[in-house]
């Protein structure tokens, strides 16, 4: 189940060279469960066929403006009404004056006119075309207008300029597609989350480390971000992409992430500790490699700062603070000592001995344990499902003082 799962997707077309990546944001949209109906342009048929479109949706892919008119249906009216999200891309110069305009000369232009879901508009044109005033005007109408427009990236064209002006890649253009579909909980709401592990140094070549990747803390930061959190994401050393809209910290030591997090703390809503902390540090760190033959069999370490449990000290009134436990045995009874002790809101407790659960894997089974003696079993799920029930506990816990 993803935020795609069954939901209508129209996606217009437009003529750019740009039109065949679309094909393949509507591949991967089919293969999330969502229905994609495809709208083509006149022009976008120059650059990919409808037969392209109907093979990876796996649907009727509609061009004329008539289309369909010979069994009664009316198109443009069916495709805007059904609607649960529009998509228009690449949006070309030419389609974001009609849109901005309000023509209705090709099936693209009047689908938006009906439409009264969410509507997206990706432009995609030559660096000068899109700084151009008329470009920008038309863009700041169709925003005032209700239109969320995703601003091109910076990149090398296929007309041999560089600039603004190129197609959002996928990874980017989902995230404002599964936000424009998501519950906006969470709007405006400032929410910390720590990700990943920490990196003690022996030396320049050594450290001390865990296993964590970082995918449950890069979860929950992006579905905070879908549900319009505004999100900070400070994480150890991970080889994970930054998730789109969402602000990202990169720290390497307990230290720094305790710096890093009491510095926003404050301010935010929400804190998350998804972070797998080292709990210890060498008490020295060696300025140059140390030779084999000199290694210390025995290590001297000095403790960490417990970051959750300063923040739990000094918790803000109506903040709600969310740890995680890394637990082998004695789950709940482990998860109950450390959300009390941090003086924590909600504890989220992952059972480390299962290998299709916690540390590097693609799901977790988690055991929600929340301050009013609440408590949660969560079926194994991805991290993306598991993060969204972690939120959802987190905005009940918010309604409840
Ligand atoms: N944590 C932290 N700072 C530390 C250690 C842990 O903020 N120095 C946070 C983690 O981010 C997590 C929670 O505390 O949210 C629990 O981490 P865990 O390693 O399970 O617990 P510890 O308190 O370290 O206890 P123990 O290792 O004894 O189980």
């Amino acid at each position: 189940m993803t935020v795609f799962t069954g939901k209508n997707v129209v996606v217009g077309v437009c003529g750019s060279i740009a039109a065949f990546k679309v094909a393949g944001w509507v591949s991967t949209l089919t293969k999330m469960e969502a229905l994609v109906d495809v709208a083509m342009t006149p022009a976008a048929e120059r650059f990919v066929t409808p037969l392209t479109f109907a093979s990876l949706s796996g649907r009727k892919v509609y061009s004329a403006m008539f289309d369909g008119a010979a069994d009664g249906s009316m198109a443009h009216i069916d495709l805007g009404r059904e609607a649960d999200i529009f998509v228009v891309a690449p949006a070309t110069a030419d389609i974001i004056a009609k849109l901005a305009h309000g023509m209705a000369d090709t099936l693209v232009t009047t689908v938006a006119l009906v439409a009264r879901c969410p509507k997206l508009l990706f432009p995609a044109m030559n660096v000068q075309m899109f700084a151009s005033l008329p470009v920008q005007e038309n863009l700041k109408k169709l925003r005032e207008s209700g239109w969320t427009v995703v601003a091109p990236a910076s990149g090398s064209m296929a007309c041999g300029e560089v600039g603004k002006g190129r197609l959002v890649e996928w990874q980017d253009a989902q995230e404002y597609l599964a936000a424009a579909l998501s519950r906006q909980d969470l709007a405006g709401m400032r929410v910390v989350v720590t990700a990943g592990p920490t990196r003690e140094a022996i030396d320049p070549a050594r450290f001390l480390s865990n296993r964590s990747s970082g995918k449950m803390g890069y979860a929950l930061a992006t579905a905070a971000a879908r549900r319009g959190a505004v999100v900070m994401l400070i994480s150890g050393p991970s080889s994970l992409p930054a998730p789109p809209l969402v602000t990202l910290k990169r720290v390497e030591t307990a230290r720094e992430m305790h710096d890093a997090v009491m510095a926003e703390s404050a301010h935010a809503g929400v804190i998350i500790k998804a972070a797998a902390v080292s709990d210890y540090r060498p008490e020295n760190i060696a300025p140059h490699k140390v030779k084999k033959e000199n290694i210390e069999t025995e290590m001297r370490l000095v403790q960490n700062p417990d970051i959750l449990f300063a923040l739990g000290e000094k918790k803000p009134k109506g903040q709600i603070l969310v740890g995680f436990a890394a637990e082998s045995r004695n789950l709940e009874a482990e998860g109950r000592r450390k959300l009390t002790k941090k003086n924590l809101d909600l504890i989220c407790v992952n059972d480390i001995s299962a290998s299709d659960a916690g540390f590097e894997s693609e799901t977790n089974r988690i055991l929600l344990l929340d301050r009013d003696g609440g408590e949660e079993r969560l079926p194994l799920i991805s991290k993306l499902e598991t993060a969204d029930r972690i939120l959802d506990r987190v905005v009940a816990l918010r309604c409840t003082p």
